[in-house]
């Protein structure tokens, strides 16, 4: 179950962290990976331990917000079965919480830019090739924070984050019937958050008693890249250990 041995998956931002975590362990499930990222270092360092642990993936360098470059790349590379759109500012770089009332519009752009915007323009360059072979998978990291309130000072990425599902909903059911499936993945609390290990109250506010990892990530990405899940379409799956129930 879950061989994705003849599959291309292109994973954004997959260059550190939860990106990281899914690029290998699709590639540990056989998937040839494209791995992405703004930062060409980062996506070679994973190439590097993908092929090392026996997988297949190259480096694809570009940035998610500029609709040009994703699509020349994702053309020139050719078939890509599965895209996890990961690509985000989740982590300690760019997040920076405060209230609405002192944001400026500098403060929302780059949030809707990278979570949303880049959401659309790799689904946009890749859609038309799902649905000529009848095939494909969209997933987005999704966080808690675009399904419910969270009253830590990041409505902006809230807003961002709810659009994408929102958006993976209604691809959805628009190609329902073609073989494509949508999906969200939205995450809780993960290890990296704030730049590092975080432990006391706000790990063990978690039902589990632990925050997540990219391990954690990348078994549900396989599970919705596999061909095993292809009633599954429209969704926004919560992992993150019990801390978001609905
Ligand atoms: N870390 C968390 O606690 C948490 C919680 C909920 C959801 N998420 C979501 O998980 C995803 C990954 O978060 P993370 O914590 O691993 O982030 P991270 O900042 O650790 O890593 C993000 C990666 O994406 C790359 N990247 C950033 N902007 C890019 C762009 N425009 N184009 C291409 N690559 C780009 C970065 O270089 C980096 O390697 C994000 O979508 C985030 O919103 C994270």
């Amino acid at each position: 179950m879950f061989d994705l041995a003849t599959r291309t998956a292109l994973v954004t931002g997959g260059g550190q962290s939860v990106g990281e975590g899914i690029a290998r362990t699709l590639g540990g499930q056989g998937a040839h990976v494209l791995v992405n990222d703004i930062v060409a270092e980062r996506a070679h360092r994973v190439v590097d331990a993908i092929q090392a642990a026996g997988g297949s993936a190259e480096a694809v360098i570009f940035d998610v917000t500029d609709l040009d470059a994703v699509q020349r790349s994702c053309a020139s590379t050719g078939v890509i079965d599965i895209v996890v759109n990961n690509a985000g500012n989740g982590g300690a770089e760019g997040m920076r919480p405060r209230p609405f009332k002192d944001m400026t519009p500098a403060d929302w752009e780059g949030p809707i830019r990278v979570n949303l915007y880049g959401v659309l323009h790799t689904t946009h360059a890749v859609i038309n090739g799902m649905l000529e072979r009848g095939w494909g998978r969209l997933i987005t990291i999704s966080s808690g924070a675009g399904s419910i309130g969270v009253g830590i000072g990041v409505s902006p990425y809230s807003a961002a984050k709810g659009a994408g599902q929102a958006f993976m909903r209604s691809i959805a059911v628009e190609v329902a019937r073609t073989g494509v499936t949508a999906n969200s993945v939205a995450l809780g609390l993960m290890e990296n958050v704030a730049g590092g290990e975080v432990t006391g109250p706000l790990a063990k506010s978690i039902p589990v008693g632990r925050l997540g990892t990219p391990d954690d990530v990348g078994a549900m990405c396989v599970y919705l890249a596999s061909d095993e899940a292809a009633w599954v379409t429209g969704q926004t799956v919560h992992v993150n250990g019990g801390s978001l129930t609905t």
